[in-house]
């Protein structure tokens, strides 16, 4: 019997890497998700453009078209009900969530961060991560809560700090570690597998691995 992939939206501000890895993953014939649209919030995105080209269906909700911040969200909840959506990935949106939005897609909606949450969250993590001299830097990807960056954390990496390090060296790390794990992420729970307690997220059948992340340990 054929399983049904579940239906996802990307939604995207800005260069769209992480969209792209997700895409990508899902082309493989057992991944459990389909991308099914691209949804960005800036009509200039340059992700819209390389969807396109991928094949996947896009399209623009530009919330300064909007006077307030819940018709910029009905807006956009119609797009995704008319694709039928199930599971949202934000992949460098840009814009917070009314409260009824997060909690009307809790546990459906998955964030990626360019830190290991808790710490650093908000913009320019790289710079901060460097000047408050962390030895061990990465990125998380969680649901999203009502809180800015914050909600249960599913999976992390981390990379090292290096000696020469600058933001863009730092910052090309961390983004490979984000394109490896967003789409194991997206993968577990398209799978069912991720059960929240409080903010803690446990994976079925992950028995005593601590660490379900794919990335392998760094020489
Ligand atoms: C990524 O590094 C993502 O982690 C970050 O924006 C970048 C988007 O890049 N997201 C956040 O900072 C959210 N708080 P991309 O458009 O190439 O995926």
């Amino acid at each position: 019997m054929k399983k049904t992939r579940k239906r996802v939206a990307i939604l995207i501000s800005g260069r769209g890497s992480n969209m792209v890895a997700l895409i990508e993953a899902a082309r493989a014939r057992d991944y459990p998700a389909e991308i099914v649209l691209v949804v960005s919030n800036r009509p200039g995105a340059r992700g819209l453009a390389v969807a396109k080209t991928k094949g996947v269906a896009t399209t623009v909700v530009d919330h300064t078209g909007f006077a307030t911040r819940e018709a910029f969200e009905a807006a956009l909840e119609a797009k995704l009900a008319a694709a039928e959506v199930e599971i949202v990935c934000l992949a460098g949106f840009m814009r917070v969530f009314t409260r009824s939005l997060v909690d009307r897609w809790r546990g459906r909606m998955l964030n990626i961060h360019p830190s290991l949450l808790p710490a650093f969250k908000g913009l320019d993590t790289h710079a901060r991560a460097l000047a408050a001299g962390v030895k061990t830097h990465g990125c998380s990807v969680h649901f999203v809560a009502h809180e800015l960056d914050s909600g249960p954390i599913v999976m992390q990496a981390t990379v090292p700090v290096l000696d020469d390090d600058d933001e863009e060296k730092l910052a090309a790390r961390v983004l490979e570690e984000e394109h490896r794990i967003y789409p194991a992420v997206l993968r577990l729970l398209a799978e069912d597998r991720l059960k929240i307690e409080g903010e803690r997220v446990i994976v079925a059948g992950g028995g005593k691995r601590v660490d379900l992340s794919p990335a392998s340990p760094k020489p």
